[in-house]
């Protein structure tokens, strides 16, 4: 596992961001794993990606995405969906083509065959080459919350509490977040080739502390990464407050 610290949420962005474009201009077929939340945003908006475009019209028609979760009941056109979310974000400002693009579909009418159905796209598309992860408050990663299976795959999952309530921010009200969700799984992720987990801000030093000193358990998802062969912890120096370990790259 290899961490780079940086100063802030903008460096955070740019390097992620390099490594993306990086792999979009060397690989002439590429799965790309994406994330939502807060934390990609500045990723996907910054001058390696949406802006690169526009400058330099790099292009992603080789590219095929697959994003990690979707709520439950809620539809393409919902502007709280994450598919919406990353059609207004990311992809309506590429050449990448849409049916390259995949996310759950989280109003399915048989939402187990719609789990099946996305783990056999991952699978036809050959994995994913490069998985962005964010990282929830209380460790999920994906909408996968503590005491998930580290042996999960794609499913239907309840979100905590505490998952609920960090996302309230963007809907109405809390009770508008949705209970369920369709989430990749835990050994999903696992599966791809290379991992980059973001974080920032000092919300996440509490669990980013935990993630790299404490043990793997299914009590933290994202404990799990320290068994994968090729993490990258991009996270500034708020995220990284409480940390003076090993592995540590930057300043
Ligand atoms: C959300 C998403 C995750 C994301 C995490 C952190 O609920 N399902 O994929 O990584 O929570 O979100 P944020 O980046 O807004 O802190």
């Amino acid at each position: 596992m290899k961490i780079i610290k940086v100063h802030d949420y903008a460096e955070v962005s740019l390097n992620a961001g390099e490594m993306i474009l990086e792999k979009v201009k060397q690989q002439s077929k590429l799965v790309i794993g994406l994330a939502t939340g807060g934390t990609p945003i500045g990723t996907y908006q910054c001058q390696c990606l949406i802006e690169d475009f526009k400058r330099n019209q790099t292009s992603y028609k080789h590219v095929h995405t697959i994003n990690l979760d979707e709520y439950v009941g809620l539809n393409v056109e919902d502007r709280h969906s994450y598919a919406y979310y990353m059609r207004t974000r990311l992809f309506n400002h590429l050449d990448l083509p849409h049916e390259q693009t995949h996310i759950p579909n989280g109003v399915a009418s048989d939402l187990v065959k719609e789990c099946h159905r996305y783990e056999s796209v991952i699978t036809s598309l050959g994995g994913v080459d490069l998985q962005l992860l964010g990282i929830g408050e209380n460790g999920h990663i994906g909408f996968n919350e503590p005491g998930t299976s580290f042996l999960s795959k794609t499913s239907v999952v309840e979100l905590s509490p505490l998952t609920r309530k960090a996302n309230a921010r963007y809907f109405n009200s809390l009770d508008e977040v949705p209970s369920h969700a369709i989430s990749m799984g835990i050994s999903t992720i696992m599966q791809c080739r290379q991992i980059i987990l973001l974080a920032s801000g000092e919300k996440k030093a509490k669990i980013l502390q935990q993630l790299l000193s404490g043990q793997v358990s299914e009590q933290v998802p994202a404990s799990i990464l320290k068994k994968h062969h090729d993490v990258t912890i991009i996270a500034d120096q708020a995220a990284l407050e409480n940390y003076h370990g090993d592995y540590l790259v930057g300043f």
